[in-house]
């Protein structure tokens, strides 16, 4: 059994900021954390192991061919021990590494390895931060969910002024701490909803969206991230699951509808990020159908079931957070669908001019029956964050007050 003290590995890697990490781990200590520290080939030329084995007061793993390390606790152990993972400093090749799931050292299997969240402390040269390569490979890391700290900008050790200066000490270890405090959806049960849905018109047709997932997807990550044991019903995306996420795969309206009905039973919070068809063709061809020069096809279009609708419509239900994507008049059509679908909050989201779908970055302006919040735009794992943060909030207002 662990004890009860936070548990953070601190994955080091060759730069020179390696030295401020040594720092870190002391400070880390003095908040009575258990700090175990894993080092590329790399670092052990800009800090020796014997440095971090002192501060820390574990043995200090370097490489995946150590027997005696292996024997005494393995890597998946070790990735199972991890509460937090930080990588810091993390060198652009680390980073490139861990953005395609490399698993050629200790590190990076135990990144893979871990369903702790991950968060990457970049430092390097200010022109290879802002190189596409490295900008590209750490767009995937948080679209993934891991969470970057930093760089700073200021004067590097190589003489240059700019972006790429580790954070200090002291603001990592803030970071890391309050990833703790954020355990608001601790101890319940989040269903989140996400991607399109495709309507089948024959075997190779079919009516879908541009829902990419991402912003679903992203409210599973944050939700697990505060704790809450999370249930993620995705309509055909290609997304890599969560970490620590349970994953129903669905692909028309009428599946999901029938997933989210049955994982919703004992769930206390639902989150409708679905973009769900309201319409599927009254027939499905069991053939492909043929094209008749010169004549238009025409479709006859069936309602598809109103999901988060028929939630809101039980007599028991979780706390219901749908979202609503709208072109125009955003703040009118998003009220009205709160009101008519009798949700406890709707995050409402401009998708005109290319907004919303797909990208990396959305905005959301949230409403409930007294009150609202704009979340401006950013990273849709932040914005994930930011509304999960609210949710838990307004969920336990609403607790309290039918208590
Ligand atoms: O997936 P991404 O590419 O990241 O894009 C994110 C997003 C734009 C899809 C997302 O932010 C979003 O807006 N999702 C909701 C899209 C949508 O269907 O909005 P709507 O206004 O049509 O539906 C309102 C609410 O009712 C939503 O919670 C929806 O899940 C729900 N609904 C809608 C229709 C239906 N038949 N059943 C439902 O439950």
């Amino acid at each position: 059994m662990h004890s009860a003290k936070r548990r953070i590995l601190v994955g080091v890697t060759g730069g020179i900021a390696a030295y401020k990490i040594c720092e870190l781990v002391r400070r880390l200590r003095d908040r009575d954390v258990e700090v175990r520290v894993v080092m590329t080939e790399g670092a052990t030329h800009f800090v020796t192991p014997t440095t971090f084995q002192a501060l820390s007061g574990q043995p200090v793993r370097v490489s995946l061919w150590d027997e005696a390390g292996e024997a005494a606790m393995g890597h998946i152990e070790l990735a199972r021990w991890a509460e937090r993972v930080i990588v810091a400093p993390a060198s652009a090749d680390t980073i490139a590494r861990l953005a395609h799931g490399f698993a050629n050292d200790l590190l990076s299997t135990v990144v893979l390895a871990t369903a702790a969240p991950v968060f990457v402390a970049p430092a390097m040269n200010q022109q290879m931060w802002a190189h596409p390569a490295v900008q590209a490979n750490v767009a995937t890391l948080r679209q993934r969910g891991v969470t970057i700290l930093g760089p700073a900008d200021g004067d590097q050790a190589c003489g240059d002024i700019g972006s790429g200066r580790l954070l200090e000490p002291n603001e990592l270890r803030d970071a890391l701490m309050a990833s703790f405090n954020n355990r608001t959806l601790a101890g319940t049960r989040v269903v989140v909803s996400a991607g399109p849905t495709y309507e089948d018109l024959d075997p190779v047709r079919f009516i879908g969206n541009r829902s990419s997932g991402r912003m679903g997807f992203a409210v599973a990550a944050a939700a697990r991230e505060a704790g809450a044991d999370v249930t993620l019903i995705a309509g055909p995306v290609s997304l890599p699951t969560p970490y620590g996420v349970h994953r129903v795969d669905v692909r028309s309206a009428r599946q999901m509808h029938e997933a989210v009905l049955s994982q919703s039973q004992n769930a206390d919070i639902y989150v409708g990020a679905a973009a769900v068809g309201d319409y599927r063709p009254d027939s499905t061809a069991s053939e492909k159908l043929k094209k008749q020069e010169g004549q238009p096809l025409r479709l006859e279009l069936a309602e598809n079931p109103d999901i988060i609708g028929s939630l809101a419509a039980m007599p028991t239900h979780p706390f219901l957070v749908g979202f609503a994507a709208e072109t125009q008049s955003v703040a009118d059509y998003a009220q009205a669908k709160l009101q008519r679908k009798g949700l406890d909050m709707i995050a409402a989201n401009d998708v005109s001019a290319g907004r919303g779908f797909e990208q990396t970055n959305n905005a959301l302006h949230v409403y409930w029956a007294d009150g609202d919040a704009v979340l401006p735009d950013m990273p849709k794992t932040e914005l994930a964050r930011q509304l999960v943060t609210l949710v838990a909030e307004r969920y336990r207002h609403a607790r309290k007050s039918n208590s």
